[in-house]
């Protein structure tokens, strides 16, 4: 016996309806908004997230999917999905087309993490990336669209968080400030943030060791710490958020889990996830694009794991649609109605119903009881007596309702009540 692999999962039946609820969600507000699909393979160089998202990083150090391909060279399952947007923005020169450039993309990514409820190891994301605008103004319309996404899922208990941590001109001088602080405290933390101290010392502040959590509180605030450029470009950011009337809380704690973040950081939690609760995060990477041989293009953009969300509807008991069931039945009761079933069902299918036709050669009882299992609404059957009568007898499976009609007023009579 052969399972699947630990954090991964077969998809399948009822739970679907979730998913394609969000995909299509996701599709119909982003084309509100003008953003178009990419589509980027599932594994890229090594290189593109050693690079973009970042050496230090826990993804990089612990939880990227690498292989040697048999042409030796070092491939990786995606992590995320920004860097390869990014990287296919440089390799296409779609720069040339003018700025912004507005992305859209759904996909597996994969991480080598603890699998726990939320926490996947193959999983889903939807995001965007929004390139060329070094304004707020790109901060407040992917916050928004992130927004309307959760509005349009009929989404209430979450909230989103803002943070800013600065650019390289700033952040030096919080980084700083930082290690003034934890100094003292260093042989109190986790093994992990003694070593993060040199490396990365801004993970600091989201460690989720009860070790260290004492100590995040009383840290220093990074809105404290801006230059003026980021100041103002914080300041026109809720300014916009203020005016238009989104709901927020400032966290100057807030830091995010990939490198190449410059000022706006942004995180949306769900009230009933509990540890795994941020369902949409993302924020500003002005220094990506540059990072990985480009142009430098200032650039923000976002992405949702679709396994919260999907908790958080059914957390939530949000009425989503139903995956649709057969509409037409048709049964035969001898060979000779093979032929006139097939016609039937093309003609249907070709009004656009749900048409199923015996494929198991059964008998009739055993046709009409497969039927019912489908939760069929109309049964059609054909027998001999009905092919030279021309007419067939249809069943309304709900109300149990037994006519005799013919093939044109089965199309018609069908086709309106299920358009009505
Ligand atoms: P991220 O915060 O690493 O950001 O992931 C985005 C979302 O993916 C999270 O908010 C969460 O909902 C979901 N997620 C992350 N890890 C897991 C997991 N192991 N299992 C299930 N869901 C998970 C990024 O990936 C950035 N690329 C977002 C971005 C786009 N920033 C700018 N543009």
């Amino acid at each position: 016996m052969i399972n699947r692999p630990k954090g991964t999962t077969d998809l399948f039946g009822e739970e679907l309806k979730y998913w394609y609820f969000i995909e299509e969600t996701f599709k119909k507000v982003t084309k509100l908004y003008n953003y178009r699909e990419i589509r980027t393979p599932i594994f890229e160089a090594t290189d593109l997230f050693l690079r973009g998202v970042g050496e230090e990083t826990d993804i990089v150090q612990k939880q990227m999917y690498t292989f040697e391909d048999k042409g030796g060279r070092s491939l990786t399952l995606r992590p995320e999905g920004t860097a390869p947007v990014m990287r296919a923005y440089i390799e296409n020169s779609f720069m040339k087309d003018g700025l912004p450039q507005k992305f859209s993309y759904i996909g597996p990514v994969f991480r080598y993490e603890k699998p726990q409820a939320g926490r996947m190891r193959q999983f889903y994301q939807f995001g965007v990336e929004l390139i060329g605008s070094p304004y707020a103004l790109a901060d407040f319309e992917v916050i928004r669209l992130a927004i309307d996404i959760l509005n349009t899922l009929n989404l209430h208990n979450y909230k989103l968080y803002i943070g800013n941590i600065g650019c390289k001109n700033c952040r030096p001088k919080y980084r700083e400030a930082l290690k003034d602080y934890y100094q003292p405290k260093l042989n109190q933390l986790c093994f992990d943030c003694q070593k993060r101290f040199n490396t990365n010392i801004l993970r600091l502040l989201d460690c989720k060791n009860e070790k260290c959590k004492p100590f995040q509180k009383e840290a220093p605030n990074t809105f404290d710490y801006l230059c003026d450029d980021c100041r103002k470009h914080f300041d026109e950011l809720i300014l916009y958020l203020d005016e238009l009337d989104i709901n927020y809380e400032l966290d100057g704690h807030l830091v995010r889990g990939l490198d190449y973040y410059t000022r706006t950081v942004f995180e949306i939690k769900h009230s009933s996830l509990g540890t795994q609760d941020t369902i949409i995060g993302g924020g500003r990477y002005d220094g990506l694009i540059e990072e990985l041989g480009g142009k430098s293009t200032p650039s923000v953009g976002f992405a949702g794991g679709i396994e919260r969300v999907v908790l958080a509807l059914k957390n939530e008991n949000v009425n989503v649609p139903k995956l649709p069931n057969c509409q037409v039945y048709i049964a035969v009761l001898n060979e000779k109605a093979r032929m006139p079933a097939f016609k039937l069902s093309q003609n249907l299918r070709g009004r656009g119903l749900i048409v199923e036709i015996d494929l198991m050669k059964r008998n009739i009882r055993n046709q009409m009881k497969y039927a019912n299992r489908l939760n069929t609404q109309y049964v059609v059957i054909i027998g001999e007596d009905e092919i030279e009568r021309g007419v067939f007898t249809v069943r309304d499976m709900e109300t149990g309702q037994q006519i005799e009609v013919d093939e044109k007023w089965i199309e018609n009579y069908i086709v309106e009540k299920f358009e009505g």
